[in-house]
Parts: structure tokens; sequence; C-alpha cells
């Protein structure tokens, strides 16, 4: 008889961003004349920038000779995009790390998913709450016990220590779904606790892009001790539009060490080299050389500008709902979300169906991040500005 990981049973039956597509779905089914506006999920709506696309035609040409095709990638990325990443997003920022230390993936979605494969199913885990639902529902695959560091306004957004030792911490900043971040200081003492408790720290960096502020850490690595202590994981998603192409990278130094049951130590990076290489068949040729022309001086200078479009858009919904609506808002500076309190004291799913029934706008309901998350929704910035415009002024309309 089949038996099953029984700890999906204790999970919801759909994934957040799943459900919420599915509860638009059956709106437009029966409300087909409506115009629906989506500031939901964090997809992106520009276009990917002409370096990347010229990239990525050059290798679809070579793909087509018999002298360049391209058969397997290397497991853990080619060569030629993981010295990009070296040098464009470590050295030029002050931080040495050998290549054989960034694994190139299919995004951050799937390593931040994936990386509880290296990790004992008794890790006490410690993820901030509200958080990106991928590292609660990893975690409860698995059936690790998980404390839940709360993160609101009363807070500042800073997590607290847990109370129990964690083994195994998930920091994402900037922050999604709240958009808020922590400085160098606020990081070191993680670093500090981490290096302190023998603890992991896996580092979510997907929105460092929408840094604005200075003394925001781009890399946990900028944090002396970082390197004994944190994974890092990144993105080209929302920093380059690949939301669609799918490319990620995840940093596992070679000083980050853990010992076996037995005592003997460790490499997690000859761990993740070896999950990988066994469970991974590498990312397209195709799309790791459009994430190379990513890093060229055309391509930085494309995807500052679509960033800076996403913004732009950020600023229109933080200005429109707390300078004009008087709501109380969070993040829209460093990153491309905006958190917003729900009216009325609403919960968040209520919010939900009364901006979608009412004005066909749809956003992220707070709680579906987390239970410090209720009474919160989240509002992306990647929607396109004619519609981020129109959705600001159905909600100037009804809650004005
Ligand atoms: C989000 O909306 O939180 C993200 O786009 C989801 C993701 O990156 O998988």
């Amino acid at each position: 008889m089949i038996k099953i990981n029984e700890h999906y049973t204790e999970i919801g039956n759909n994934y957040l961003f799943a459900e919420i597509a599915r509860r638009v779905r059956e709106y437009k089914e029966t409300h087909p004349d409506k115009k629906v506006i989506s500031l939901g999920i964090g997809d992106i709506t520009r276009p990917i920038v002409p370096a990347v696309i010229e990239a990525i035609h050059k290798a679809t040409e070579e793909m087509g000779k018999v002298e360049s095709v391209r058969g397997y990638a290397p497991d853990a990325g080619y060569d030629f995009l993981i010295h990009a990443i070296v040098k464009n997003d470590f050295t030029d920022r002050g931080i040495q790390l050998n290549p054989d230390e960034v694994f190139v993936s299919d995004g951050a979605k799937s390593d931040t998913g994936n990386i509880g494969d290296i990790l004992d199913r008794n890790n006490r885990v410690a993820i901030t709450d509200p958080a990106y639902p991928v590292y609660v529902d990893t975690n409860k695959m698995t059936g690790r016990q998980i404390e839940l560091l709360p993160c609101t306004p009363d807070n500042h957004f800073v997590p607290t220590f847990p109370k129990k030792t964690a083994d195994v911490i998930y920091l994402c900043y900037p922050n999604n779904p709240t958009g808020t971040v922590l400085t160098k200081e606020q990081l070191k003492k993680w670093v500090d606790y981490a290096l302190e408790h023998q603890s992991l720290i896996l580092f979510d960096a997907a929105y460092e892009a929408f840094i604005s502020q200075p003394d925001i850490p781009h890399s946990i690595y900028e944090i002396d001790g970082a390197k004994k202590c944190a994974i890092e994981f990144r993105s080209f998603s929302k920093t380059a539009g690949f939301t669609g192409m799918r490319a990620g990278y995840t940093v596992v130094p070679k000083e980050l060490i853990a010992k076996t049951s037995k005592g003997e130590i460790v490499s997690l990076n000859a761990l993740w080299k070896r999950r990988q290489s066994t469970k991974f068949n590498g990312t397209a040729y195709i799309v790791q050389r459009g994430a190379e022309a990513v890093y060229s001086s055309e391509g930085q200078k494309q995807i500052k500008e679509t960033i800076a479009y996403y913004m732009e858009n950020a600023r229109i919904i933080q200005n429109a709902l707390h300078d004009e609506l008087g709501r109380t808002t969070f993040g829209g500076v460093n990153a491309p979300y905006i958190w917003v309190k729900t009216p009325d004291n609403m919960s968040s799913w209520e919010f939900f169906d009364l901006l979608l029934n009412k004005i066909q706008i749809v956003g992220t309901p707070g709680s579906g991040f987390g239970k410090a998350g209720e009474g919160f929704f989240r509002f992306t910035a990647f929607g396109n500005r004619e519609n981020t415009r129109e959705a600001i002024e159905r909600m100037k309309k009804l809650m004005n």
C-alpha cells in the first residue's frame, strides 16, 4: 500500500499564489465583462531588456549549429555566468568569493525550497512572520518544528531572537512581503547570533537590486563572519525580469561547515553540490547567456531603468494609499512591495474579497504570508503604469 508523506496533509491544499489565482479565475469566469487588474503576485510586466534579448538570440543561433550546440549544462552553472556573478555582485562590493561557492539554478524559489534536503529534519527552524510562504510550507512538508518571529509595526519589522535557540534561521531582506529592510547593524546582530549558537542563516536577497538607501546590506557577506554561518539566495526574476525565463543562484561558502551526529565535520558546500548534481540538470545555456548579459554595461543601464520604472509605481501606490487615503503603509522604498494596514480592521481576506468584487483589483492578503500578516495587505509595484494608476483611482473612489 502506498504511504504518503503525511506532512502534506498538514499544509493547506493550495500554495498562496495558486489559491489567489484560483479565486481570480473563478471571478473572471463569472464576470467576463470586468477588467481585473492584478497587483497581487510579484510578476513582471516590463519586457526583458534588449541586451539580454540580444544575448539570448545569439545563444539560440549557437544552438542551431553543429560546432556550437550545447548539451547538458554544468550542474552549478557555466563559468562565464559564475565569473560575472562573482565579479559584479561580490568582488565589486568588496566581498571575496570563489567561483565554486556559487551555484546557478532556475531561481530562488527552488533553492530556498530545496535547501532543506541537506538539513536534518530535527533542526529547529526560525522563520520571520510574515514570510514568503515557501519557507514555512517546505519546512512543514518535512515535519520540522518552526518558531515564527513576528515582524510588525510594534517592533518596526525587526525580528527578535527566537525563544528557543534556532539551528536554522530564514531572513529575507529587503523583505517580501513587508518591503522593509534591516540595516547593517541590525543584520550584524543576526550574524553574531548565528556564530554564537552555530546556527545557519538562510538569507534570501532576491530583492537586493531594489535597495535605494545607503547602509542597507545588499549581501549578508557584507557582514564580517557571515561566510561561516550563512547561505545566500539571489534571483534574476525581479532584478532582470526572469520570472518566466528562470535563473537565480545560491552562494554556499566553503567556510560554512556543520557536524554529523558523530561529530564529523562536513562542508555544506559539498553537500549542496552533491544535491544539485544529483537532482538538478542545470539552467538552460540560452538563459545563462541572457543572465550573463545582465552584467554588461548596457544590460546594467537597461535593468536599472526597468527597476526605476517599478519603483516609480511603488511611489505612486505609496503616495495614494498613505498621503491621499491616510492608510498606514510600509515598504516601497527599498523593495517593490507596499504593505498596508487594511481599513476598518477588516481581515486580510475580507479586504481581498472587497477589492476583487467591488473594484476588480487583486492584491495579496497579508495573512497568506503568516499569522502576523493578518490585517495587512500587499500590493506589488510590478504592474504596468497605466494599470497601477487605474487601480489607484479605483481604490480612491472606494475608500475615500
Ligand atoms: C511574490 O509575489 O511573493 C513572488 O513573486 C513569488 C515568487 O517569487 O515566487
